[in-house]
């Protein structure tokens, strides 16, 4: 991983958020998670019908004289994540229908492209006590690259597992942070207003970061996104400017015990699995031209050429295409339609592929490629081997 030294890997720093990442070296951050202040402007104590009163952010640290202050406030700390983010780094902003809007404007105009909103729908919201509006029940995530044409990282794979093999949706139903995860001072009382769940960074930060990747939340709160790096085995780097909430950040994530590699290695997204072409494989030796191919069934037949290509009677092209055109089908996964014979038995392509990967991975060589001469196979051939070239084409397997 290239991060740079001076970066202040897994620590919680006490400070303000701008002044804190103008000391952090430029693009040097995969992920920034920002849960801003809201800029809710409540006035006045807001009571239950029973009087009690709710428990909603009225702090210091959300208070702005107006929406120039906050558009300022705001412009500068978005400003400050898009200089020490990563080229291919993306920034998530969760807020409010209070200020997601004036980040989202400000944010594109510092030159982020949004990817994506996510509407984060709270399955047990606060109600409406006054009943003069409907129940708050969203919030709204902004996931955005650096820059239009970045190449960010997106674990696609990765989402439509945990979400039983269905493509993961942008609206996401979550509940509140309760329960044993909700921090609480020694009067039993919410220890922060708007501490996140850590099931909503778990999605955020699986989706679109790596192991060992540099996740930064400029307000850092309870450390809800540093925790869940740190279990997620990604570095974190959290500021906060209140005291007390640095402190119960430290806490928690003390508490939290790092995945290993296997435990975090998420299914691989298409194009992040290790791919070759059928051409490499004739280009290394690893099936030779001439080589016979059949179907399962041994109902048709096709003969490598030294192109890549297959030949089946007059028809010419990818295994995928002659594949297809010898079964009249519209499309056909060649690597395990065609099978080649090896000590008497018939192999599919895809065994080789995984043979010739697994081998290259080793640094080992297969000692007896398909469809060469019985003086290859006994061991006298030495199969030219070069890096199997990036395929571009289409590789239905
Ligand atoms: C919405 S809360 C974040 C809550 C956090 N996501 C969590 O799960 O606990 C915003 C936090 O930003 C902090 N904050 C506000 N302005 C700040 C600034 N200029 N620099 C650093 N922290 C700031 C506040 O103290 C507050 O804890």
């Amino acid at each position: 991983m290239d991060t740079p030294h001076e970066l202040p890997l897994d620590q919680v720093i006490l400070g303000d958020a701008v002044r804190i990442m103008e000391m952090l070296p430029a693009g040097s951050i995969h992920c920034v998670f920002a849960d801003p202040p809201y800029n809710l402007q409540l006035r006045g104590e807001l009571r239950r019908p029973d009087d009690s009163v709710v428990d909603g952010v009225d702090e210091d640290w959300d208070r702005f004289t107006d929406f120039a202050a906050y558009d300022d406030f705001t412009r500068a700390w978005l400003a400050e994540c898009r200089r020490v983010l990563r080229k291919d780094g993306t920034l998530w902003v969760i807020g409010s229908y209070h200020n997601i809007f004036r980040i989202g404007a400000i944010l594109q105009e510092l030159g982020f492209w949004i990817l994506n909103d996510v509407i984060w729908r709270k399955s047990n919201p606060m109600p409406n006590f006054r009943g003069r509006r409907f129940t708050n029940a969203h919030e709204t995530l902004i996931w955005a690259a650096r820059e239009k044409n970045s190449r960010y990282r997106f674990n696609y794979q990765a989402m439509k597992s945990l979400n039983d093999d269905l493509q993961m949706r942008s609206d996401w139903t979550i509940p509140l942070c309760t329960g044993a995860e909700r921090l609480r001072n020694a009067h039993g009382l919410k220890l922060h207003p708007t501490q996140k769940p850590e099931a909503l960074l778990h999605r955020i930060l699986l989706s679109s970061t790596a192991p060992g990747d540099v996740v930064l939340d400029p307000f850092l709160g309870t450390g809800t996104s540093a925790a869940v790096a740190r279990r997620l085995s990604r570095h974190y780097i959290g500021i906060e400017r209140h005291p007390a909430y640095v402190e119960a950040a430290l806490g928690r994530v003390r508490r939290v015990r790092p995945g290993t590699a296997s435990e975090v290695a998420v299914t691989p997204s298409r194009g992040e699995t290790p791919r070759v072409p059928f051409g490499g494989l004739v280009e290394s030796g690893s099936i030779a031209p001439g080589t016979v191919l059949r179907d399962r069934l041994r109902r048709v037949q096709a003969v490598v050429v030294a192109d890549g290509s297959i030949r089946a009677g007059s028809l010419q092209g990818s295994i995928h295409k002659v594949g297809a055109e010898v079964q009249n089908a519209p499309s056909c996964n060649g690597w395990t339609f065609w099978h080649f014979e090896r000590d008497g038995a018939w192999i599919a392509l895809d065994v080789l592929r995984t043979e010739v990967l697994t081998n290259e991975g080793n640094g080992h060589e297969r000692s007896n490629p398909p469809g060469n001469t019985a003086a290859e196979r006994s061991g006298t051939r030495t199969g030219r081997r070069q890096p199997l070239p990036v395929p571009d084409g289409h590789d239905a397997g």
